[in-house]
């Protein structure tokens, strides 16, 4: 797709969209239980905020596109004394209980484009509301600068959702990035997780927003994110990482990478997958192997691992079809299954 195509938008006109500003979305998500912030984020935030109250005596949430605010009127009336709640959203209609609270809970109407907050938080969460938003990056990189040492950060971001100026998809790409930064990315879960404020200075400028990308994988119409490459030329030079290595045999994959190891058996593998990843701006060329677990984690292992190649070969074998051709492997090609459970 050429980015002539498609009519980027900026914040004024997004935040004007029907697909922005729709009555048919989920904003009425409680603390907990069916349709819930803890259970959608796989943490429940008053676990993550207990600890903090009870060595500091005071704590601070922070909740982007809050929607109507029912889970922090629940965590509020629910909250020991010294927890700080505030939650953020561009359209102003939060649950009536929120004005019968005495304190603790502050209720915004603000873009998140725009919003800054003067304090800083023990925890960030945006659940499902980064679907919605221009400059998905731009907020993620801000959001992580307002955590306290050691702060929770959590939100939904679809990388399936952020796309390079002339359209390509820069999911992959994003999720190195991302992971070179020391910012965390489930897959599954399409969650975004950080401990400790950070700066995020991704080679990458906002270009615009397209509402008309279609429904994403919640079901509903949400926005796709365009950025251009940026090179600054002002990278610092890479700080040298343990080389990692990969092993693939009888009992099933161990990859090493410093003290760190993931190890698998046979029995709990779920697939392995090949793909190389490009992008000139920020010098990345390389293949990666992506393999999966049955409990719904993942490990990639670089092309510069220890045993790479053997590692790709065994899979292969094992699931009896020939190795790839690392040397001929395109972007293109996209994920190359090298081993997949029998049952999958
Ligand atoms: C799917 S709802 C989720 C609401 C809430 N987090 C929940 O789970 O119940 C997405 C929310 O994002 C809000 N939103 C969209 N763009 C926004 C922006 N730029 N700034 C602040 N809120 C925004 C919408 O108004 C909506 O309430």
């Amino acid at each position: 797709m050429a980015l002539t195509a498609v009519r980027l938008l900026d914040d004024e006109a997004l935040e004007r969209s029907s697909v922005v500003a729709n009555n048919a979305m989920n904003r009425e998500r409680g603390l907990d239980g069916v349709n819930s912030y803890a259970r959608d984020l796989g943490l429940h935030p008053l676990d993550r905020l207990r600890p903090r109250l009870a060595e500091h005596g005071a704590a601070a949430w922070l909740d982007l596109c809050c929607g109507q605010g029912r889970a922090l009127v629940e965590a509020a009336g629910q909250a020991p004394d010294g927890l700080e709640i505030v939650g953020v959203d561009l359209v102003g209609h939060f649950d009536q209980r929120a004005y019968a609270l005495n304190g603790g809970l502050t209720l915004v109407t603000a873009s998140i484009a725009q919003w800054q907050p003067d304090r800083a938080f023990d925890l960030i969460t945006c659940v499902h509301g980064l679907h919605y938003v221009g400059d998905k990056l731009g907020v993620l990189a801000r959001a992580l600068t307002w955590l306290s040492p050691g702060g929770t950060f959590a939100a939904h971001l679809d990388l399936a959702s952020i796309r390079l100026a002339d359209g390509a998809p820069a999911a992959r790409l994003v999720r190195r990035l991302l992971r070179e930064a020391g910012v965390a990315y489930d897959a599954r879960r399409r969650i975004v997780t950080r401990t400790g404020p950070t700066v995020l200075d991704l080679p990458l400028e906002y270009a615009g927003a397209d509402d008309q990308a279609g429904p994403n994988y919640t079901g509903q119409p949400a926005v796709d994110s365009y950025y251009r490459p940026l090179r600054t030329g002002t990278r610092p030079d890479p700080v040298p990482v343990p080389r990692r290595s990969v092993v693939v045999d009888d009992q099933g994959v161990r990859v090493g990478h410093g003290t760190w190891t993931f190890e698998a058996d046979w029995d709990e593998l779920s697939s392995a997958a090949l793909s190389r990843i490009v992008f000139t701006p920020a010098d990345v060329d390389h293949l990666e192997l992506d393999i999966d677990v049955t409990w719904g984690e993942f490990t990639t292992v670089s092309s510069d691992a220890d045993g790479f190649t053997e590692a790709v070969a065994e899979f292969a074998r094992r699931w009896g079809r020939p190795a790839p051709d690392l040397t001929t492997l395109d972007p293109a090609d996209g994920h190359i299954v090298v081993w997949q459970r029998p049952d999958e």
